[in-house]
Formats: C-alpha cells, sequence, structure tokens
C-alpha cells in the first residue's frame, strides 16, 4: 500500500540546507516516504499504488506545533484582552476545574479538526485527562507528544503519593510508543510558578528512568521573570538547570524573557527553544528573542499555544508572525528570513519532539506531508515558493494531508474525523461548561 505523486514540486530540508525540487516523483510505502527523485517512467515498484498528479501543487513537511493544549479549544474567545496572570487564575483555571473527561475529549477532537485541515501533522501537548486527548488522537492519525501539566506547589521530600505524577506514569507506561509510535509521552512540570523545586525535581527523576522528555512552559512573561529573581535569585532558566531539568531532552515553550546567558545554558543542554508569536502577542506577554536563539544554534521551533491564547491552531499564522514580528521590533529585515520560519514550523519542531524521522520529504522518513495548491492567485508569480509560503500562504490552500503514509484529510473531507458530530458535541459540553 503506497502513493506516487508524480509531477509535483518539493521543498524540503535535507539536513539543514532548503531543497525546492521541481517535476519530482515522491513514493511512499506503508507509513514511510520510499523514493524521492526524477524518475519518469513506472517501476515494478510503483505498480498497485494510488497515483497523485502534482501538476500545479507543491509537496512540503507537515507542521509541527511544537506547544499547545488542545482541549482549551473548549475556551476559544471566553476569556480575551488580558494579561497572562488575570487569565489563567482568574478565569481559565475556574473553567478547568469543571472539566470532565468527555469534555477533553470532544474538545481535543475539534483541534484535531482546526490543525489537520491547516496541514498540521505532528503536535506536542501538555494538558489532563491525558487518556482522552490519546484517544482521540489515535483516532485522528495524527503524531503526538502528549504530557500530563503537573502542578504542585507543596514544598517536600517525597512525591511518590502524588496523583498526578502517579497518572502521568500510567499514562506514560500506557501510551507510550502507542500506534507504531505514533504517540509518546513527555512530563510535564508546569512551570516554576505552580511547581516547588524540589517537585520539578521529582518529575524529572521520574522521567529521567523512564527515558522521557520534558515539556515546559519558561520565563513566559517579566512577572514569571522577576518573580524568580527575587524569590530563587536566578533567571527561571537558571533556576531550571540548576534543578537538572535540561539534563533530559526539553521543549521549553515560550522563552519570552530569557536572557543571553539562559540560552548559553539552553545551547549547552540541546534545549529547544518553542517560539509563540500569537501567544505572546495577544496576552502582552512580549517578543521572545529568537534572533539571537538562531544566532547561537539553538533549535527554535513554533507552537500556537491554547486556542484560548491565540485564537486558533493555525501553524501558518505563527510561521508568518515569526517571519514578520522580529523584522519590526528589531528595526532588522532580516531578523528571521522566511526560510528560516518555515524550518522552525516543520523540521526544527520535529527534532524538538524527538521524532527524528518525521519533518523532511526524504526516503526513509514518516510519510508526514502536506498537498498545497498553487492554483491561488496570492500564489502568482512564482519569484519565490519558500516566500510565497511564508509571507502569502493562507491555510485553506492545504488540499491533501498525509500522516504516517495514510491521507486524513482531502479537499475539504476529513478521512478519520466526524466534523458534524464533533461540532454537536461542542455545542453540547459548552451548554454545561458556560452556564
Ligand atoms: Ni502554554
Amino acid at each position: 500500500m503506497g502513493y506516487v505523486i508524480e509531477n509535483i514540486t518539493v521543498i524540503t530540508w535535507d539536513n539543514d540546507e532548503l531543497k525546492v525540487i521541481k517535476n519530482a516523483t515522491v513514493e511512499t510505502e506503508q507509513s514511510k516516504i520510499s523514493y524521492v527523485g526524477c524518475k519518469k517512467n513506472d517501476t515494478p515498484k510503483s505498480s498497485g499504488k494510488v497515483k497523485i498528479d502534482g501538476m500545479g501543487k507543491v509537496l512540503v513537511p507537515g507542521f509541527v506545533n511544537a506547544h499547545t493544549h488542545i482541549p482549551m479549544t473548549l475556551l476559544r474567545s471566553y476569556a480575551d484582552d488580558l494579561d497572562l496572570h488575570t487569565w489563567l487564575f482568574d478565569h481559565i483555571f475556574k473553567i478547568e476545574d469543571k472539566l470532565t473527561d468527555d469534555d477533553v475529549y470532544w474538545g481535543t477532537q475539534l483541534g484535531l479538526l482546526e490543525m489537520i485541515a491547516g496541514g498540521t501533522t505532528c503536535f506536542s501537548d501538555m494538558y489532563y485527562f491525558v487518556d482522552q486527548i490519546a484517544d482521540a488522537t489515535a483516532q485522528s492519525g495524527v503524531r503526538a507528544l502528549l504530557s500530563r501539566g503537573l502542578t504542585n506547589d507543596e514544598d517536600k521530600d517525597d512525591y511518590s503519593d502524588d496523583y498526578r505524577i502517579n497518572e502521568a506514569i500510567e499514562t506514560f507506561n500506557k501510551w507510550n510508543g502507542a500506534e507504531n509510535n505514533r504517540i509518546r509521552v513527555a512530563f510535564a512540570p508546569h512551570a516554576i510558578y505552580t511547581c516547588a523545586p524540589k517537585y520539578i525535581r521529582a518529575i524529572r527523576d521520574t522521567a529521567e528512568k523512564l527515558g522521557a522528555y520534558i515539556h515546559v512552559h519558561v520565563d513566559e512573561t517579566l512577572k514569571e521573570h522577576n518573580d524568580s529573581l527575587r524569590q530563587y535569585g536566578k533567571t527561571p532558566a537558571q533556576h531550571l538547570y540548576d534543578i537538572g531539568l535540561f539534563d533530559l531532552p526539553t521543549i521549553a515553550a515560550h522563552c519570552v524573557h530569557v536572557t543571553e546567558q539562559d540560552m548559553d545554558l539552553m545551547k549547552e543542554k540541546n534545549v529547544s527553544f518553542i517560539h509563540n508569536p500569537g501567544s505572546n502577542l495577544k496576552l502582552g506577554s512580549g517578543i521572545a528573542p529568537v534572533p539571537d536563539a538562531l544566532r547561537k544554534g539553538i533549535n527554535v521551533a513554533l507552537g500556537t499555544d491554547g486556542a484560548s491564547s491565540n485564537n486558533n491552531l493555525n501553524m501558518w499564522e505563527e510561521m508568518n508572525l515569526a517571519a514578520l514580528i522580529h523584522k519590526g521590533s528589531r528595526l532588522d529585515p532580516l531578523a528571521v528570513r522566511a526560510e528560516e520560519a518555515f524550518k522552525m514550523a516543520t523540521v526544527n519542531g520535529a527534532k524538538a519532539l524527538g521524532f527524528n524521522n518525521a519533518g523532511q520529504i526524504k526516503e526513509g522518513f514518516y510519510a508526514d506531508m502536506v498537498l498545497i495548491d498553487l492554483s491561488k492567485p496570492h500564489y502568482f508569480p512564482e519569484h519565490n515558493l519558500v516566500s510565497n509560503l511564508a509571507y502569502s500562504a493562507q491555510a485553506s490552500d492545504v488540499e491533501t494531508v498525509f500522516v504516517d503514509g495514510k491521507i486524513l484529510y482531502d479537499k475539504g473531507e476529513y478521512k478519520t474525523l466526524d466534523r458534524e458530530k464533533i461540532l454537536y458535541n461542542i455545542n453540547r459540553v459548552c451548554q454545561r461548561l458556560f452556564n
């Protein structure tokens, strides 16, 4: 079983080099890409495969949304135009206290509908009721690194009775490596302002034993930064480094106020810097020092954050913002180039999440790919296709989405999810939650 896409333009990365291949053929075999090249005639290998004509289209690696809270689609447009602390503590936590597993299941399905249609093939999530998130993700066919957000500010020496950590361990044992390794599980101390230092250390030790990744919010607001200086005498990143958290492969979300020294620590420990420009702008948190992180050679990837602080899960928009806001804020049109933003949205995200065989259109890699219709007016003329994708593209240009060699979405039609049923259930669960 597989696909042959002919006459296609391919944009991909050969390690760090951008490659545009015209008139190419791309073949898949089961979950993987089996051929990328320019052969003209069928070979026996191609027989029995489904042919797709790629004329007038471009094939790109699927987007990796490296930091989100997918069930927060339920809270979209519920509490807008507030700073992070007011938004989170006065509004979001109150509704989240009422959430049930059923709510989270449908909220996840809604997020998956939105992400798939926009060409996102992989995401990294932090939330709770992870069993339901994993269930919905398994059904959808999307690739994911899931984690249960862990919060506990009680300072003690033994957390072996902590129900959250125990739940996270259960989730890890149940889901890590599931669906042919399409779903993996990380450990997620939520942030330094919701976790006692010894709690973070306990999570770190548990994750190390299990060989799991870490997903954490780092230095999102100036308040977090200054509170950390006051309370611990050091920055949030230095604090986490000293706890030993960064000894494990880590996804650090936001990093808005990290210093030069913090970035040196992140580089030393190979921590991935997840840029969430939409959320940071909307909550008035600031603009992360992405050009400096890139200069230091840190792996920078992109995330939408939750749909309550963005307010969508559209990676095209994040790529566009990442390419634009640093130019404006630094008065430097070279601050983040189109090519760099595109790389952050794809291969860097796959690297950050530890899906090392994803994020490129390359033989032996997972067939996580997106076909984009180039017949729309905003793609003409085609002086520079990568620029067109970073600066002109719209999520609605996505035509076909493949994950793990399967088509999940084609010309507006979902192959694995029931759109009508999901929207019906969103209205149903919101009736109870918000009344
Ligand atoms: Ni977040």
